[in-house]
């Protein structure tokens, strides 16, 4: 992937001052040669932003994923430690790495998450206890009393190691369908448990750490058909007395959706519910892929503009009039407590291979790790992307 970008450059050269450079030879007349245009004035460099977990701390924290690779890599490094007040693992406390089998498992990759997020001012957000991806198989063998049991296991011993230092878990991940033929998605816990699923991942977190904050995260929220369906399984998880504190809505959006109307909605909805929202893997794609793209033939996905500075700049400055749209709701909601951006910078992001691999830059941060146009979009009013 190219690491040329305009707002890069801008910081690069702006404040340099070249000299103006004259035609040389020549000369010896009298007439008093003609001064050289001027040269027209670089734009001026594009400023700092301030620290976003302070620039928001009225609002909501300011999160950021990563895995320890991730916060690590040296453009990543100093974006974290100086706008982040909060932290998602990106995968490494996924039940693909943390439960390997049966009651053994790979704390060190976690435990170094939370020992950084500790030393640098950092909540932790878990993510996640009961998904039906990434996950081993490990845990579906076996009659559906063992399932449950091999689940209520799992979740007690992790949330048990972390108590007192995570403070929420997304403790069921992505349990809405894709499609109206059941609010619920077709999963393995689902075929094996029905519903109760649910029900059961969250009494064993809260009988595990009573103070921590439990989620149900989805992605897909903006879309009211969706939302419906998840609204649906909130009702019945409320009714069947489960603990439930909030909904996180992942929010991997583009510059052209979703409407800031139905990110709204989607807050207003679950706060009717008097539960929390926290905005939980927000990226803005410079995409918007057509639905087969997302099939698994990926046909009609758009075609790679990083390397056009023109197309790139124009899809940069739609990104940063998408996010500050999206900010606006989210200072809108006092309901609304995190919001954390699926990765740090856009040297390291997962939609470089999603749906295609493919350029894309859809963090508040470039591949330098220098603030983008978006970044300065959410903190200043008075900047025109
Ligand atoms: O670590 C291995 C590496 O050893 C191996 O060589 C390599 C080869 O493929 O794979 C590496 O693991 C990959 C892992 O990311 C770490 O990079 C996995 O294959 C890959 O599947 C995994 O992708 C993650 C994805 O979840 C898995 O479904 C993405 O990084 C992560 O950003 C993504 O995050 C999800 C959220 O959890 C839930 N919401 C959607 C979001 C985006 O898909």
């Amino acid at each position: 992937m190219s690491t040329h970008h305009p707002d890069r450059r801008r910081l690069l050269l702006g404040g340099l001052s070249l000299p103006v450079l004259t035609a040389c030879g020549g000369g010896g007349g009298s007439a008093a040669p003609s001064p050289a245009p001027a040269a027209p004035a670089p734009p001026p460099p594009l400023a700092d932003v301030p620290a976003l977990k302070t620039h928001f701390a009225a609002h909501f924290k300011f999160g950021m994923a990563a895995d320890p690779s991730g916060y690590r890599n040296a453009i990543a490094n100093p974006v974290i430690l100086r706008h982040a007040n909060s932290i998602t693992a990106e995968n490494c406390f996924k039940p693909a790495s943390l439960g390997t089998s049966p009651g053994v498992y790979n704390w060190a990759t976690a435990d170094e998450l939370v020992a950084f997020a500790a030393a640098n001012g950092m909540v932790v957000r878990g993510h996640t206890l009961c998904w039906h991806s990434q996950t081993p198989d490990w845990f579906f063998t076996g009659t559906a009393a063992e399932v449950r049991a091999k689940l209520e296991t799992y979740v007690r011993d992790v949330v048990t190691r972390f108590k007192g230092k995570v403070a929420c878990w997304d403790v069921v991940n992505e349990c809405t369908s894709d499609d109206a033929s059941s609010a619920y998605r077709n999963s393995r816990w689902l075929q094996i448990l029905g519903p109760a699923y649910i029900e059961h991942a969250l009494r064993a977190a809260r009988a595990a750490d009573p103070d921590a904050k439990l989620f149900i995260n989805d992605y897909g929220t903006e879309d009211p058909a969706k939302l419906a369906r998840l609204m649906t399984i909130v009702t019945d998880v409320q009714a069947r007395g489960a603990p439930l504190d909030g909904v996180g809505h992942q929010l991997h959006v583009n510059t052209a959706s979703p409407t800031p109307a139905n990110v709204d909605n989607a807050l207003r909805s679950v706060a009717n519910k008097g539960l929390v929202n926290h905005v939980t893997e927000l990226d803005v794609s410079l995409y918007s892929d057509p639905g087969s793209c997302f099939a698994p033939s990926r046909t009609g996905c758009a075609a790679d503009i990083t390397g056009d500075p023109t197309l790139l700049a124009a899809a940069l400055k739609a990104q940063a009039l998408q996010y500050r749209a999206l900010f606006n709701v989210f200072k809108q909601h006092a309901s609304l407590q995190s919001v954390t951006t699926w990765g740090i910078a856009d040297n390291s992001t997962w939609l470089s291979g999603f749906p295609i691999a493919r350029g894309n830059r859809p963090l508040l941060f470039d591949t330098a790790g220098a603030p983008k146009p978006a970044a300065r979009a959410i903190t200043d009013d008075g900047y025109a992307p």
